[in-house]
C-alpha cells in the first residue's frame, strides 16, 4: 500500500517521464483505445461535461474526444505538471478540452459531471476506495464512472521471478475483485481483460516501466536479487509479461 510519501514520489517520476513517455506506452496505448471504445458507447447528453483523471499525456484524451462530438467540456487532470504540459501540447487545437494539474484524490474541482473516466491512474492511489467514492459523488444523475486499473494477476510472470529469489514482497500489489467491487460501491461492475505485452527479455521490460515513469517502488531490492530475478524472468525468453485490466463502470442513479 502506497502513502502520501510515495504519492509524491510517484508524481515527481510521472512529471519527469512526460516526454518520453509515449515511445514506451504500447500497452497503456491500447487500453486507451480500448476505453475511447467504451466511452463511444455511452449514451451522453448533448454538451456533457467530462472529468478525465491521470490523463498522463493524453493517449485516452486524444484517443476519445474527436470520437465524442457531443461533448461540450472536456477537464483533463494530472497530479504530474509534465504529464499536464504534455496533454495540452498535443491537443491544443480542441476548445472543448483544458488540462489542469490537480490530484485525483484531492479534486479542486466541482461537479455534475456526465461521465468520469480513468485510464491506468487510480493503482497508484493510497486511498483508492475513498478516490472513487468521491468521483461517484460528482456524478449527474444518469452519469458515467468508466475506469481501468489493474488487478492482481498484472505482472504475475513478474512475481513469480520474484517469488523464486524469495523477493514476493518486491513486486506492486494489485488488489483482487472483491475488493475493487467493494471500492466502487453498490451498483457498480467490475470486468477483467488481459492484455499480454512481449518483450525481448526482463531488461527491455524494466526498462519500459522506466520509459513511463512507472518504475516507482517502496521497497528497494539489492543488485544481486534484481539480477537473479531477471535471469528467472529471462528464462522464457521472450518474455510475456500480463497487465490484468479491470474495468470499474457504473451508472449514477
Ligand atoms: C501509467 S500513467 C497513465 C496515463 C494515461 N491515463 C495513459 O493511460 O497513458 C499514470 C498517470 O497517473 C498520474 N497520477 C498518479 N497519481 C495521481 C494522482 N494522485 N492524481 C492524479 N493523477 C495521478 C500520473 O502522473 C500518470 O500521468
Amino acid at each position: 500500500m502506497l502513502n502520501d510519501a510515495d504519492k509524491r514520489a510517484v508524481a515527481r517520476r510521472f512529471a519527469a517521464a512526460a516526454t518520453r513517455y509515449d515511445a514506451s506506452a504500447r500497452v497503456q496505448a491500447r487500453i486507451a483505445a480500448a476505453m475511447a471504445d467504451r466511452l463511444a458507447a455511452f449514451d451522453l447528453p448533448v454538451g456533457a461535461r467530462v472529468l478525465e483523471i491521470g490523463c498522463g499525456t493524453g493517449l485516452l484524451t486524444a484517443a476519445a474526444l474527436p470520437r465524442l462530438p457531443g461533448v461540450g467540456r472536456w477537464l483533463a487532470t494530472d497530479i504530474a505538471p509534465g504529464m499536464v504540459a504534455a496533454c495540452r501540447g498535443r491537443l491544443s487545437a480542441d476548445t472543448r478540452l483544458s488540462v489542469a494539474a490537480m490530484d485525483g484524490e484531492g479534486l479542486a474541482t466541482s461537479g455534475p459531471f456526465d461521465l468520469i473516466c480513468s485510464t491506468l491512474a487510480l493503482q497508484w492511489f493510497p486511498d483508492a476506495g475513498g478516490a472513487l467514492a468521491r468521483w461517484r459523488s460528482l456524478l449527474r444523475p444518469g452519469g458515467f464512472l468508466c475506469v481501468a486499473t489493474l488487478g492482481v494477476d498484472t505482472f504475475a510472470e513478474w512475481r513469480a521471478a520474484l517469488a523464486a529469489v524469495g523477493a514476493s514482497g518486491a513486486g506492486p500489489a494489485y488488489p483482487d475483485a472483491a475488493t475493487l467491487s467493494r471500492w466502487l460501491g453498490p451498483g457498480g461492475r467490475v470486468e477483467r481483460q488481459d492484455f499480454v505485452e512481449h518483450h525481448a527479455d526482463a531488461r527491455h521490460f524494466l526498462l519500459s516501466l522506466r520509459g513511463i515513469g512507472a518504475d516507482y517502488a517502496p521497497t528497494r531490492l539489492s543488485a544481486s536479487t534484481l539480477r537473479q530475478a531477471m535471469r528467472n524472468l529471462d528464462a522464457a525468453r521472450p518474455v510475456d509479461i500480463t497487465y490484468d485490466v479491470r474495468w470499474l463502470t457504473l451508472r449514477a442513479p
